[in-house]
Formats: C-alpha cells, sequence, structure tokens
C-alpha cells in the first residue's frame, strides 16, 4: 500500500495511562469532525487476534520467553492488520489502535531483550511499509499509573503484575523511543484529568493531521 487514505493513529504508553478512554474520546471527536473512524486494540482487534489475547494476558505464555511472546503479539498484529486496519485505511476510513508494533519493540525488545533483529522481521511480516502517521505517548509516573490500576480493584495481568522496577524501565523506554521518532511520536503528560488530556491531545492531532483538511460535517464540532 503506497498512500494510505484514511489515517493511522496509535496509542502507546506504560500502564493505567488511560489509554483506552483516550483512544474513545478522541474517535468520538474526530467523528464530530465528519470523519469516519474505528477505534481498535492490540492485541486483539480481529476474531483471530483477540483469541490470541486470552493467551497472551493470561500468562500462559510467558514461561516460553520473551522471543515466543514476541511471535505470539506479532501474530495476532498480522491477522488484525490484515483483517481490520488495511481494509479500513484503504477505504479511507480513520484507525485509532490501543497499543500497536512499537508495543512489541518496547515490552518484548527493550524490558524481555529480544535481539532487535527479530522484532524488525517481525515488523516487517507483519505490518509491511505500513507506519502510524501519530503515535501519542501517554506519559504518567509509574506510581500513578499502578494506583489507578489497583483502583479498578481487577486482577492484574501478566504486565501490570510485573514489579516496579519493569514499570520504571519501561517508561525510560518509551521516552527514548518519543525522543528518537519526533515526526511520529509526541509525548503526552497523562497525569492531568481525563477532560484536560483529551483536550491536548485534540490539539497536537489537529496540528499535525487536521491542518489544511476542512471539516466534512460539523454537527456543533468546534477546532
Ligand atoms: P491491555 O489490557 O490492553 O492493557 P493496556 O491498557 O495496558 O494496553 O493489555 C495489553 C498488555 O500487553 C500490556 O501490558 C502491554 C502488553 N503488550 C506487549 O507486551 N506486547 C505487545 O506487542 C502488545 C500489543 C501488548
Amino acid at each position: 500500500m503506497s498512500e494510505p487514505r484514511g489515517r493511522f493513529i496509535t496509542f502507546e504508553g506504560g500502564e493505567g495511562s488511560g489509554k483506552s478512554t483516550q483512544v474513545k474520546r478522541l474517535a468520538e471527536r474526530l467523528r464530530l469532525r465528519g470523519i469516519d473512524v474505528i477505534e481498535t486494540r492490540e492485541p486483539g482487534g480481529s476474531p483471530g487476534a483477540e483469541a490470541m489475547r486470552k493467551i497472551l494476558l493470561s500468562g500462559a505464555a510467558k514461561a516460553l520467553g520473551p522471543e515466543t511472546e514476541a511471535m505470539l503479539f506479532a501474530a495476532a498484529r498480522g491477522d488484525h492488520v490484515d483483517e481490520l486496519i488495511r481494509p479500513a485505511l484503504e477505504r479511507g476510513t480513520w484507525v485509532v489502535c490501543d497499543r500497536f508494533h512499537d508495543s512489541t519493540r518496547i515490552y518484548q525488545g527493550v524490558l524481555g531483550k529480544v535481539d532487535p533483529k527479530l522484532i524488525n522481521a517481525l515488523e516487517r511480516v507483519t505490518v509491511g511499509d505500513l507506519r502510524p502517521d501519530l503515535t501519542i505517548e501517554l506519559d504518567i509516573p509509574v506510581e500513578i499509573g499502578l494506583a489507578r490500576i489497583e483502583a479498578r480493584g481487577e486482577q492484574l495481568d501478566r504486565f501490570e503484575a510485573e514489579d516496579l522496577e519493569y514499570h520504571d524501565w519501561l517508561r525510560i523506554a518509551y521516552r527514548t523511543l518519543v525522543e528518537h521518532e519526533p515526526n511520529r511520536c509526541v509525548l503526552v503528560d497523562a497525569t492531568p484529568s481525563q477532560d484536560a488530556v483529551a483536550v491536548r491531545i485534540w490539539m497536537v492531532v489537529a496540528e499535525r493531521l487536521l491542518r489544511n483538511q476542512p471539516a466534512v460535517a460539523a454537527s456543533g464540532a468546534t477546532g
């Protein structure tokens, strides 16, 4: 695919940074602007990938090691891209996705110390030349993120249950990624209220992707 007509926005970040809420809010805001948009997530987003999600987040694959986990996340991504993301972009629909290949790069590559050659090869095979037009990295101090997760009162998944040091490194790795790819990635402070974070994200999207693009159906929308 040379030039996707729809725009592809991904959200990344550590645990408890509020990605799923902000994915939803951004998609709603884009729809108000008259843009056709789907919200999706990884691991998952297609029936095959959702089945793999259960295995990955239950921790059943942890004993197999980070390399195998990386391959499983990639397998799920390949299905998600083929079944949902690429067809949507090709018909002009925007896609807002909660996590994408950067998660494999950070969780399995940096934290799991999987060889970058394997991580890059998996990217080539599963997503080809498809890259997000914009990646929002929601940044939050580890203690605040983990406290938010605990407040949900749900059982922790395989990655949430890692220790504090793991989450500290995760945050550093994401911040480093943003520094290395400033054209694609934007760091957004996720500490303020959901409303304030949503406004900041909207400003970034408007500036980077909507400049020079007229509103299609502005049903009471601003911006
Ligand atoms: P999820 O319940 O979607 O949590 P979050 O709100 O943090 O996104 O769980 C996804 C978990 O899987 C998350 O801890 C990150 C991890 N993950 C990887 O390790 N590698 C990957 O490639 C992806 C997509 C996710």
